[in-house]
């Protein structure tokens, strides 16, 4: 149904529209019917979050609680990622990987993180900024390739010199907000990032013509939660969707599409010198093959429920984990269950979803180890190809999966589905590995002591930016 044709464009009050949200969806979660157009005194070009402040005092509000402390908190230890620094040896990552934050904290967090350096370019700005339709207005198609540390982080600290507010800190007044999701004259859902637009169209779906008002309570949050690549050529942020939006789909694609564009890796692993792939928070393609996804439930059912201020109802502008309210996230349409069954029930997921992700990264671990051996013993280089090209497969399958932030539930078939594959391209490589080793004489038992060894090395040490220190050695030597 087209929506632009469909709407009656009377400007009503938000007072009206709120009274008609309270009417209209909630609870049976039906999408809101009614097309309002809400006004506002706003520039078309608005991106600081403060000046809408006054216009939506009670969303404001809400927004604010994004701000909440949060201290960045490392993955990289024993208890949640023991085996990363190993498995993104030679990648940045391996150095810092923390929980993400608030949704003020993404430019501040993108300024701040170790991981960008001399040679990160304008892409890497793109799901952290409200400023980033300015800049691409401003740099045009050089935007994606421009050098983040020269040429854009000093235009967008400048661009933030307006608009501060205290309470927003430094750069919360220009980290995501209203205008990334909502037109900031009409208050309409928008997409604000072409990648998006480019790779529905690819697939054939028009957005502006054909997403349904509850298709953009998911797309808005595709502009970001999504799994991408930078193109070889331009350095556009590309979504690797054009076989489809399964983890298998995007391997496919980074198979050949990708190759035949050149663009062949993210890395070369610094155990097994193969060349790597790294996957990306794919939240709404994991999404969009669950049952909620397919249920037609989108995240900001889940991540966006209606709480009541002053007596109003209006959307949830605090994103965070659904479980902090689960009666209001949940059982509005599982009434039937209580608090505590739902949140157990998510909990049970996630434990066997991060029981089975550990179980398929340790063989990951393992196939690299043995390529490595492979390499110092002189094997043939044929097998060391072949098994780089499975070590690259089987890890794609985990990262994709552990990249995505539910831990599972988002869809728990589909990611044992993708960890059953990783498990056995990891497995085909060991057993490739191990009869050509033993061909050479390798004693197998030696080198299983070893990587046990070397794990619990990375394993013991405590410090996140030391752990990648442990993971060669004279054993195994470094390789790129
Ligand atoms: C990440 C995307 C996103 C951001 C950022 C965002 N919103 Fe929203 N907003 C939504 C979604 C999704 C809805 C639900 C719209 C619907 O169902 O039609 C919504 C709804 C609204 C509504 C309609 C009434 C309601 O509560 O459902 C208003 C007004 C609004 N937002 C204001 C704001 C303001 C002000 C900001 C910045 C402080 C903001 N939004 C930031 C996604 C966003
Ligand atoms: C413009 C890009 C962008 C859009 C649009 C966006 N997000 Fe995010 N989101 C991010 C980034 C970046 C982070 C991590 C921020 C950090 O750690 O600094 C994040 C973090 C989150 C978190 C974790 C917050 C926490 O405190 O742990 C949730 C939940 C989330 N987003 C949900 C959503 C939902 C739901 C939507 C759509 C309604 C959405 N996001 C739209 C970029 C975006
Ligand atoms: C049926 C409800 C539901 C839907 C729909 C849903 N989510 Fe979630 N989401 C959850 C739950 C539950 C978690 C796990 C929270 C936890 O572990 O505490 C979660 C976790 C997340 C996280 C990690 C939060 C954090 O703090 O680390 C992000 C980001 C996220 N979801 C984004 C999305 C996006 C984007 C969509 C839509 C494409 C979406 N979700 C759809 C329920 C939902
Ligand atoms: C807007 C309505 C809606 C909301 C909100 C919602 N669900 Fe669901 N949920 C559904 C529908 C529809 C199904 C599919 C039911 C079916 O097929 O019987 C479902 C299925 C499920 C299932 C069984 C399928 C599976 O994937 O394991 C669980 C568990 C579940 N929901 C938990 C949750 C939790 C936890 C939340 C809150 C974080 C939540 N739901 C929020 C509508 C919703």
């Amino acid at each position: 149904m087209n929506l632009r044709t469909r709407r009656i464009a009377i400007a009503l009050s938000a007072g009206v529209v709120l009274a008609l949200l309270v009417w209209a969806a909630w609870p049976t979660a039906t999408p809101i019917e009614v097309e309002e157009t809400i006004g506002t005194d706003l520039p078309a070009d608005t991106f600081h979050v403060t000046p809408f402040e006054d216009e939506f005092p009670a969303h404001f509000e809400l927004y604010l609680h994004n701000m909440r402390v949060e201290d960045y908190v490392s993955k990289l230890t024993v208890e949640v990622e023991p085996d990363l620094p190993i498995l993104w040896s030679n990648l940045p990552f391996s150095k810092s990987y923390n929980y993400p934050r608030g949704h003020t904290f993404g430019l501040e967090d993108v300024l701040a993180t170790p991981r960008i350096g001399d040679a990160s370019i304008g892409s890497c700005m793109t799901c952290k900024t409200t400023a980033v339709p300015t800049l691409l207005d401003e740099f045009g198609d050089d935007y994606w390739s421009a050098s983040f540390n020269e040429e854009l982080r000093p235009r967008v600290l400048e661009l933030a010199e307006e608009g501060r507010d205290e309470r927003l800190g430094e750069f919360g007044h220009m980290g995501i907000g209203c205008s990334d999701c909502h037109d900031p004259q009409t208050m309409e859902l928008r997409i604000t990032r072409p990648s998006l637009v480019n790779a529905m169209e690819r697939r054939g779906f028009d957005i502006m013509e054909e997403a349904t008002k509850n298709d953009m309570r998911a797309l808005v949050c595709a502009q970001c939660h999504v799994e991408y690549y930078f193109d070889a050529d331009t350095k556009k942020v590309t979504f690797p969707w054009d076989q489809g939006l399964r983890p298998e789909d995007m391997w496919e694609y980074k198979e050949n599409e990708a190759i035949e564009a050149g663009f062949a890796y993210d890395w070369i692993h610094g155990v097994s010198g193969a060349p790597m792939l790294k996957a990306q928070h794919p939240e709404y393609e994991l999404w969009s093959y669950g049952t909620h996804g397919e249920a037609g439930v989108t995240c900001a059912d889940c991540h966006m429920p209606y709480r009541r201020i002053d007596g109003r109802k209006i959307s949830s502008h605090f994103w965070g984990s659904p479980l902090e309210d689960v009666e209001q996230s949940c059982r509005t349409c599982h009434a039937d269950r209580s608090s505590t069954q739902l949140t157990q029930r998510v909990r049970d997921t996630q434990e066997r979803h991060l029981e089975a992700m550990e179980e398929t990264q340790a063989l990951s671990v393992r196939a690299h180890y043995y390529i490595n051996r492979l390499i110092t013993a002189g094997a043939d280089e044929d097998v060391i190809e072949e098994t780089r090209h499975l070590v690259r497969k089987g890890q794609w399958f985990w990262d994709i999966i552990a990249a995505e932030n539910s831990d599972g539930f988002h869809n728990p078939h589909g990611s044992m589905d993708a960890m059953r594959m990783s498990s056995d391209a990891s497995n085909e490589a060991i057993r490739l590995a191990t009869r050509e080793l033993v061909r050479l004489g390798v004693d197998i038992d030696e080198l299983e002591d070893m990587i046990a060894q070397t794990r619990q090395q990375v394993w013991e040490e405590e410090d996140p930016l030391q752990k990648a220190e442990w993971v060669t050695n004279e054993y195994f030597p470094f390789q790129d």
